[in-house]
């Protein structure tokens, strides 16, 4: 890896450009003695020049341990003197850098998760077993009820659980490779489990002669099991296959981390709108209204709020910065694909 040496010209363009950017000691403060690098900035401050933006992306290495630790600055506590995010090298973006942000340790918050997660597949289930007449795979409503279970556990759950990783702490040492497996495999499952409940709801359609696709639920459902395969493929191709250039990967991981909060936002759109519609159907003759409030509708609204709570936590840890994996320095993934000058 290339050695980048204090630039005078980068801290004078910070120190303009960004007005708190002292890059010394108050970065020195922030986390523990290790060896810092500065990442790129994302979003410099528009230069006047090129050559100044050459200089406010400039990196700076420093091998030298700390002048002095301040007492508010111990690891894993949030660091007051960065305002700035982007000014936080990426190796101690788990010390919190956004001051004020919410101290909590990710293993907890992981089990709550977990638990969470299996509430929702128990709720599913239960709604299914109690009050809508079990499962088969026969082509009869039994059978339509491996599809919400399906959905659930694999769309939300599992996909969720892929998601968050590389947010495991000790994932952040050592290889990155067993983990993007495992990331690929969760993927994978995730992916079989929400085909085989389409297969549910597919066949139980065509065996009641029932038309397929006319609701806006099916849409979103099937664009939201599309974009996965696209998204599942792509990451296949770009991070797993040993002949995936480094610039493919750099230019194509933002796009995936995008697109991989976009899916399961969609995904759980995707099963409220189907508990509702399930509900909508259900309910009517002969049972207590919808607009009545039976035990089931409480159920299986309940159900609802617990797979949008369980989906906005995931989202809410994959947005947090100092629960990100922090990656190695590296130029190439970030400069080559977008910058003209090399
Ligand atoms: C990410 C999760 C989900 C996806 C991707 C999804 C996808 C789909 C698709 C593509 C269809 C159309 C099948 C056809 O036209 O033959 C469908 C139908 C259906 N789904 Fe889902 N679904 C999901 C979750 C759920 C959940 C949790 C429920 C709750 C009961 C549900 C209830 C229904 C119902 C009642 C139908 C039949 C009516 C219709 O076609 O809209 N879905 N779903």
């Amino acid at each position: 890896m290339r050695e980048w040496k204090p630039h005078p010209r980068a801290a004078d363009s910070l120190k303009g450009s960004l007005g708190q950017a002292v890059l010394g000691e108050q970065v020195w403060a922030c986390c523990d003695p290790a060896p810092l690098s500065f990442a790129p900035l994302r979003d410099p401050a528009p230069s006047p020049t090129r050559q100044s933006s050459r200089a406010v992306q400039g990196r700076v290495r420093r091998r030298s341990p700390p002048a002095r630790l301040s007492h508010r600055c111990r690891p894993g506590r949030a660091c007051t003197t960065l305002r700035e995010q982007h000014l936080v090298p990426k190796e101690h973006r788990h010390c919190p850098a956004g001051a004020g942000m919410l101290e909590l340790p990710f293993l907890p918050f992981c089990a709550l998760l977990g638990g969470l997660g299996a509430v929702c597949v128990a709720f599913v289930s239960a709604w299914c077993q109690r009050w809508r007449g079990g499962f088969a795979w026969d082509g009869s409503a039994q059978m339509f009820n491996w599809h919400p279970v399906l959905m659930v556990t694999g769309m939300v759950v599992l996909y969720g659980a892929a998601a968050l990783v590389y947010r495991l702490p000790f994932s952040w040492s050592g290889p990155k490779f067993p983990w993007k497996v495992l990331h690929g495999a969760l993927a994978l499952v995730a992916f079989g489990l929400a085909v085989l409940g389409l297969v549910a709801v597919f066949s139980f359609h065509n065996a009641q002669g029932t038309p397929n696709m006319y609701s806006l639920h099916s849409w979103l459902g099937l664009a939201t099991v599309l974009l996965f395969s696209c998204q599942w493929l792509a990451g296949f191709v770009s991070f797993l296959l040993p002949w995936a250039p480094a610039w493919l990967r750099a230019l194509y991981k933002p796009v995936h981390v995008f697109f991989g909060s976009t899916i399961l936002t969609l995904a759980m759109v995707s099963c409220v709108s189907g508990i509702n519609e399930k509900l909508f159907f259900s309910l009517k003759n002969g049972t207590t209204a919808y607009s009545q409030l039976p035990s089931e509708a409480v159920f299986a609204n309940t159900l609802g709020l617990l797979i949008l709570l369980f989906g906005v936590l995931v989202l809410w840890a994959l947005a947090r910065p100092d629960w990100k994996r922090p990656e190695p320095d590296s130029v190439e993934a970030h400069q080559p694909l977008l910058s003209a000058e090399r």
